[in-house]
């Protein structure tokens, strides 16, 4: 009698010291005075002390509570309705100033659940040997990667798991633990998602002291705050996966006013717009579990500032991949680094679109002024708003120029585009000037284009769209052009190209 309540103990944990209302006390099983004998009782391993790692296979909004896997208790598996068929998460936390659970570790959980109803979800609670200073928590890693790696042989030999099965999903240091897991496991785990891993004292360090496309069959790594500030980056820089996605380029994550480094300073919200950035991966992986109808697609590029140009948008040869839970694991070389851009908010897919464009510029000896340009890209099923056209270096003039455009609507098949000129570069008084009294003056600063190419990144389809007016070429500050969709696909020139 006495060793099963020890069991009870060790896999079914309660808020010990006040002993709170829970089904087993309300049951009569645990009252004060069944506890304090069941402590008296105790002469072997049974220690009120909260061990400093444990694995909440019921992980909730109580933490003290839950069903924790203990591999010298083989009876927890059942007690926990370990289902040895289903897929097995792993959730993995990391540094902590505050020493809580933070709110995202329960959004996470939730999703997971309402995802995979049957899977088993294991929250590893290194909460003690991660709230300490950063350096010791850093060296505290390896223990818990080696002692959950100890959890998870136990599960292949006891709990019948297939490594096939294991998913291990860590954030900020957590993502390094799991490297350390994956390491240490007897086989090869299926599968290791990084959420933003920990950039201090793990960036440039060789790959078996950090997080490495070794630890697992798949490793996919989400980063999204990845800005040197005092010579370090909360998050690692390098590429740490089979595949590495940067959202928005990994450094400002839209929505978390960042952006305004000086504002964010001189409204004291700056750790608050960190937090932001780094748990936005996080969000993005909740994300792509809850919102499977609005997958997000990342695009392989050399760099962000290639990607900004809207020169990486093929999904050729694995070039684009799902980011998130529906990443396929991709068989193409390692580290291939993927971009794409998201909404400030869930649901944070976007449409990606590449817009090709001839523009030409007739008048030589004229000051070139950096023409201003947005689209409004209207479909069948709504318009975006106009979207500016970003040019990170010059425009080049009688020359194909490549831009990326992104919209938050799903806008259904493109039917027009409307290509403006913002004219609110002049001031009044110019513009008052040249185009009221000398209106052909305006004419000095005319371009003309005559087709925009598109490539939607989400379809993959392209098409060629002409001016509708065909004689009318020529924008000007302030002026439109509308773009009528007239070819499927983009003319190819000399070579024929295969597989387009
Ligand atoms: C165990 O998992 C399998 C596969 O996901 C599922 O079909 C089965 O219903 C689960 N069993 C229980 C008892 O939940
Ligand atoms: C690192 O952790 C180990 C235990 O895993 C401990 O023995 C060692 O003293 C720690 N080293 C430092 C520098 O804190
Ligand atoms: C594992 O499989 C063995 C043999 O198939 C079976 O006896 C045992 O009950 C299984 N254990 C669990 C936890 O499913
Ligand atoms: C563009 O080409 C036109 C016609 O070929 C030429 O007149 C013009 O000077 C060129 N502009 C630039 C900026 O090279
Ligand atoms: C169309 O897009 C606008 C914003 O551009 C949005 O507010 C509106 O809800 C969208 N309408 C539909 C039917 O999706």
């Amino acid at each position: 009698m006495q060793r099963f309540y020890g069991l009870v103990w060790m896999c079914l944990l309660l808020a010990v010291p006040t002993g709170e209302a829970s089904v087993l006390s309300e049951e009569g099983l645990l009252k004060e005075d069944t506890i304090t004998i069941l402590l008296e009782g105790a002469d072997e391993d049974v220690t009120p002390k909260r061990p400093q790692i444990q694995f909440n296979a019921r992980f909730s909004n109580n933490p003290d509570e839950g069903c924790f896997l203990d591999p010298e208790q083989d009876e927890c598996l059942q007690n926990c309705h370990y289902n040895s068929s289903a897929k097995t998460f792993i959730v993995i936390h990391g540094w902590t100033m505050s020493g809580l659970f933070e709110s995202w570790l329960h959004k996470l959980v939730e999703a997971l659940q309402q995802r995979e109803p049957h899977a088993n979800i294991i929250v590893v609670d290194w909460m003690s040997l991660a709230h300490q200073l950063y350096p010791d928590a850093v060296n505290n890693t390896k223990l818990v990667g080696r002692e959950t790696a100890v959890l998870i042989d136990w599960l292949q030999e006891k709990g019948n798991m297939s490594l096939k099965n294991v998913h291990l999903i860590g954030y900020s240091l957590g993502a390094h633990v799991a490297g350390f897991a994956g390491n240490h496991v007897t086989g090869t785990l299926a599968r290791i998602t990084g959420l933003d891993p920990a950039g201090p004292m793990f960036e440039d360090v060789a790959a078996h002291k950090r997080l490495s496309p070794d630890d697992a069959e798949f490793v996919d790594v989400l980063h999204t705050y990845t800005r040197e500030a005092l010579g370090v980056s909360i998050g690692i820089k390098m590429p740490i996966g089979h595949i590495d996605i940067y959202p928005n380029g990994g450094d400002y994550q839209p929505g978390c006013g960042l952006s305004d480094v000086l504002g964010a300073l001189a409204y004291g919200n700056f750790g608050e717009a960190v937090k932001c950035e780094h748990e936005r991966s996080v969000h993005l992986f909740v994300d792509s579990l809850i919102n499977k109808d609005k997958e997000s697609f990342a695009f392989q590029c050399t760099d962000s500032g290639r990607f900004k140009k809207g020169i990486c948008l093929s999904c050729r040869k694995n070039r684009c991949n799902a980011i998130g839970y529906n990443a396929k694991k991709s068989t193409s070389k390692r580290n291939s680094k993927m971009y794409l851009k998201t909404r400030a908010q869930m649901p944070y897919k976007v449409y990606h679109y590449q817009l090709k464009m001839h523009i030409f510029n007739y008048m030589d000896e004229q000051e070139t002024t950096e023409p201003t340009f947005s689209v409004t890209l209207v479909g069948t099923t709504n318009d975006s708003i106009p979207l500016s056209l970003n040019v990170p270096e010059e425009i080049g003039f009688n020359l194909t120029n490549t831009f990326l455009v992104y919209s938050e609507e799903d806008i259904g098949d493109l039917l027009s585009i409307k290509l403006n000129w913002e004219g609110t570069k002049q001031s009044w008084f110019s513009f008052w000037s040249s185009s009221y009294w000398f209106p052909a003056q305006n004419k000095e600063k005319e371009l003309h284009v005559r087709r925009i190419r598109v490539k939607s990144g989400e379809t993959q389809q392209k098409f060629t769209f002409c001016l509708k007016d065909l004689h009318e070429s020529g924008i000007a500050p302030g002026g439109e052009l509308v773009f009528e969709k007239c070819r499927d696909g983009w003319e190819v020139k000399s070579r024929k190209r295969v597989n387009l």
